[in-house]
């Protein structure tokens, strides 16, 4: 793997799906393999899991790990090309990434949209600099459209808590939030069920559709109950709308995910790739619950990291 950004970056699935359960039956089996090798954490955006999950899979591949709280620690980064820096702006995100090249064998960054220009963030503007300017692999630790490592969790928690011989309905589930919130994880979990050998589903309200780009041909129903109709897992997550860019188009219906709305499925599972705003998204019922497997999925990112990384430092070995 030379630079994991998207589920097309990685050979087969299953086989990386594999790797990570074993990684997660011993985490400590490959602690030499990033010895003298050093992986930049850049975090434009906050973050809990990611950062702590990214260390930890590092730590256990032997890697050194610089973590750059970039939006906070660093100087204010200018992003435009050609811009004539004269105002609040420091530093030009090249010379950061050129600087970064001399100091990291790997390059892992969060740059979530902006949700200013719909073009800016179609395009992917700050990791596309990332992979333009980078001499060593790039890692997504989420971007405007995508979140693969959180995607390659969920794969792996789904994995986990299959074990009959037919096909799980898995359904992402739309709920509400207080803020527009980007579509990075709708997407890129949309994405990577299409991948997976499950029968996928999405349910949101009139005006949230995903772009098309990333659903494909995936069955789109804008009743949720009808969607939750005898679901094995159920994704909850927000986003904001594409067609009418980081707009919150009025929703009637009460989308947020209750106990009520669960006894309609097949004892489904709850996932959510966290933060979640409890009894706005879903209730502490479900949270809580016994259906709940969101810690889990959390746990599960650590693996997804360094499922990654090993085969990241197999390519710069
Ligand atoms: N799910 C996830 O990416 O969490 P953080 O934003 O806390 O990293």
């Amino acid at each position: 793997m030379k630079k994991f950004t998207s589920v097309s970056d990685v050979k087969n699935l299953q086989e990386i799906i594999k790797k990570a359960l074993q990684i997660k039956e011993n985490p400590h089996s490959e602690t030499e393999k990033g010895k003298g090798k050093t992986i930049g954490l850049v975090f434009l955006n906050s973050s809990l899991r990611t950062r702590l999950s990214s260390q930890i899979a590092a730590q256990n591949l032997g890697l050194n790990v610089l973590t750059l709280n970039a939006a906070q620690e660093a100087w204010n980064l200018e992003f435009a090309d050609g811009a004539v820096m004269n105002g609040d702006t420091v530093e030009h995100i090249k010379d950061a990434i050129e600087v970064l090249n001399q100091y990291c064998d790997i390059i892992a960054v969060r740059c979530f949209a902006g949700m200013k220009s719909k073009e800016d963030d179609v395009n992917e503007s700050i990791l596309s600099q990332f992979e333009q300017h980078a001499k060593v692999p790039v890692i997504s630790l989420e971007s405007a459209t995508r979140h693969p490592l959180q995607s390659l969790a969920d794969c792996i928690t789904i994995t986990e808590n299959w074990k009959e011989d037919r096909k799980p309905k898995v359904v992402l589930t739309w709920a509400p939030h207080i803020k527009p919130i980007a579509q990075a994880v709708g997407n890129s979990f949309a994405e990577w069920m299409q991948e997976m050998d499950v029968d996928f589903v999405i349910a949101n309200p009139e005006g949230y559709d995903l772009d098309k780009k990333f659903t494909k041909d995936s069955k789109v129903i804008h009743n949720q109950d009808e969607a939750l109709k005898d679901a094995d897992f159920i994704y909850v997550k927000n986003w904001s709308s594409f067609d009418e860019y980081a707009t919150m188009p009025e929703v009637k219906e009460n989308w947020m995910l209750t106990g009520e709305k669960l006894k309609n499925t097949n004892k489904g599972k709850v996932m959510h790739c966290l933060p979640v705003r409890r009894n706005v998204e879903l209730s502490d019922e479900v949270m809580d619950g016994e259906n709940s497997i969101i810690y889990q999925q959390a746990k599960n990112r650590i693996f997804s990291a360094q499922a990654v990384f090993s085969e990241i430092l197999n390519e710069i070995n």
